[in-house]
């Protein structure tokens, strides 16, 4: 069969088909974190901001608990996606296009939480784009809000090709998605992965491909990154159970990790 090159990003449905299998227990654990952490209390509607927010499934999710929420991507197919899908729900979210390295508010407004889950923030391969977006994001948040970010870390001494594979089904189109993680080049601070989407809608299957690059980091370079950054605390650490009543030590006892981080001030 024929494997066509695309950006997954440019097909926003198959991508929202696998990954929104978890946005409601993302949602109420990114909810129980701001009253866990900052000082807001529980059922208050939140200012809410998602660098890199994609297919809008947090997006919508969070509006439909009656937050004010507001994403940027780069990509304007996942834009639009998330205006459809809001669209028949009656609710409301600014949405613009931007860069999480040099992104602008498009008014001036100040946010309870900001979120950036799934490895996203490993799309900023470069130092200074990843302490710019850092700047911002903390520029954007009140004092005492919350900028949590999910990054699966990088195990340096494992050589081993990685292999990941999820499933997913939805109104007859089915997608299995197989992503492949070649061994990280710890000099470059980088890894390469491919993500195979094997799309079957109408009786016919197809079959696209991504590649493309992550920034990578252990979790003292992490700590590294964030000490430049002394307008953001991390007061937590979890991992992708997203169980709050387990919180984790920021360190490489495990790879799936969920920064909590928070503007003083
Ligand atoms: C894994 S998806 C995550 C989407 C969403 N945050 C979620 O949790 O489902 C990654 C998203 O990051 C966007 N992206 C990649 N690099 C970016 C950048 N430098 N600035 C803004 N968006 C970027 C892609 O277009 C894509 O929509």
């Amino acid at each position: 069969m024929l494997t066509q090159q695309a950006d997954w990003y440019d097909t926003p449905l198959y991508y929202d088909i696998i990954f929104d299998q978890d946005t409601a227990k993302e949602a109420a654990f990114l909810e129980a974190l701001t009253v866990k952490h900052s000082d807001a209390v529980s059922g208050q509607a939140l200012r809410i901001l998602e660098p890199a927010c994609g297919s809008g499934r947090l997006i919508t999710e969070l509006a439909l608990h009656g937050h004010q929420v507001s994403g940027f991507d780069l990509n304007e197919h996942m834009l639009e996606y998330t205006r459809e899908r809001l669209k028949p729900k009656h609710l409301k979210a600014a949405l613009w296009q931007g860069r999480m390295e040099d992104f602008a508010l498009p008014s001036s407004q100040s946010f309870d939480l900001a979120h950036c889950l799934v490895s996203t923030f490993k799309y900023v391969l470069e130092e200074g784009g990843a302490l710019s977006h850092l700047q911002r994001v903390a520029s954007s948040l009140r004092p005492g809000g919350l900028y949590v970010i999910g990054v699966h870390l990088t195990d340096y001494a494992n050589e081993r090709e990685q292999h990941e594979r999820w499933v997913g089904e939805r109104d007859g189109v089915q997608i299995i998605c197989n992503t492949h993680t070649w061994p990280p080049d710890r000099q470059a601070r980088r890894e390469a992965l491919r993500t195979r989407l094997r799309i079957t809608r109408d009786e016919k299957t197809t079959v696209q491909e991504t590649r493309w690059q992550f920034r990578t980091y252990n979790a003292a370079e992490m700590k590294r990154l964030l000490k430049k950054v002394p307008a953001l605390t991390c007061v937590a650490c979890y991992d992708f159970t997203y169980d709050i009543a387990s919180p984790r030590e920021l360190d490489d006892s495990y790879e799936d990790i969920v920064l909590v981080l928070r503007k003083e001030g």
